[in-house]
């Protein structure tokens, strides 16, 4: 695997923001995965300020994100279509239509979990996800345990998971299900770029990376795909020479 270390946060921001736009500049209809989660805000800080450069164009660009939560409507400041949107949307070119959040409300969320599955299929697949990686390893909302075949669909969340996200974005409460691309959606990504930073997540790098490879650490089948970049600070890198 390409692990790269940085010194700050700072500085893994732009280098994953430069991997968009280089991935955007040799394929201008590329399909990206997108996260959220507090990982990549830096980064998509650092695409909006190129944007605004003129350096990165995501006018033929399509996206596609992991997750979001059930019941969740997309106005909610809790929601990841708010989150993207504050964050990126509404801040760059995509052309109208081209960016995709999973729904989390609607009469069959199974069903429509499906066909997000046929939309990135008939985007042509995607070209590039951003990954961050949850205290548990999770990646995406596939908590441990995830078939590593697994497809968009409806999971079931940790008490962990719900109260560290809570915690992280300050709200009362959040659901205990999400809609999330299955480990199978995200290993048939072209290329993968995970970031994660500070020295909490150092301890689950290192099991992701250097431990055996386990749905017990969703994650750690990324060991298993041709083509992945890790993007570290040095303090979420702590522990990758000790093991
Ligand atoms: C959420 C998201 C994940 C994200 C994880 C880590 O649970 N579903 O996609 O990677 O949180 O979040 P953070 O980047 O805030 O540590």
């Amino acid at each position: 695997m390409d692990i790269r270390v940085y010194r700050d946060y700072h500085e893994m921001s732009r280098a994953a923001a430069q991997i968009i736009a280089d991935q955007i500049r040799s394929k201008p209809d590329s399909v990206l995965g997108l996260a959220t989660g507090s990982t990549p805000e830096g980064m998509y800080a650092e695409l909006v300020k190129m944007y605004r450069e003129g350096k990165v164009d995501f006018s033929k660009a399509t996206s596609f994100n992991l997750d979001e939560y059930v019941g969740m409507d997309p106005s909610d400041p809790r929601s990841y279509h708010r989150f993207m949107r504050v964050n990126l949307f509404d801040h760059v070119n995509f052309a109208p239509g081209k960016t995709h959040v999973p729904s989390g409300i609607g009469d069959n969320l199974d069903e429509q979990a499906m066909e997000y599955e046929r939309m990135i299929a008939a985007a042509g697949g995607i070209d590039l996800q951003v990954l961050g990686i949850g205290m548990n390893g999770h990646i995406g909302f596939n908590e441990p345990g995830s078939p590593f075949d697994s497809r968009t669909r409806v999971v079931d969340l940790s008490e962990q998971t719900v109260s560290v996200n809570r915690e992280k974005t300050e709200a009362e409460s959040l659901p205990t299900q999400a809609v999330s691309m299955g480990m199978g959606t995200i290993l048939q990504s072209r290329r993968i770029m995970l970031l994660a930073n500070g020295a909490g997540k150092a301890e689950i790098v290192s099991r992701a990376f250097k431990g055996p490879i386990t749905t017990d650490v969703p994650a750690s089948v990324l060991q298993r795909h041709p083509d992945v970049i890790v993007i570290l600070d040095a303090p979420a890198a702590r522990l990758l020479d000790s093991k």
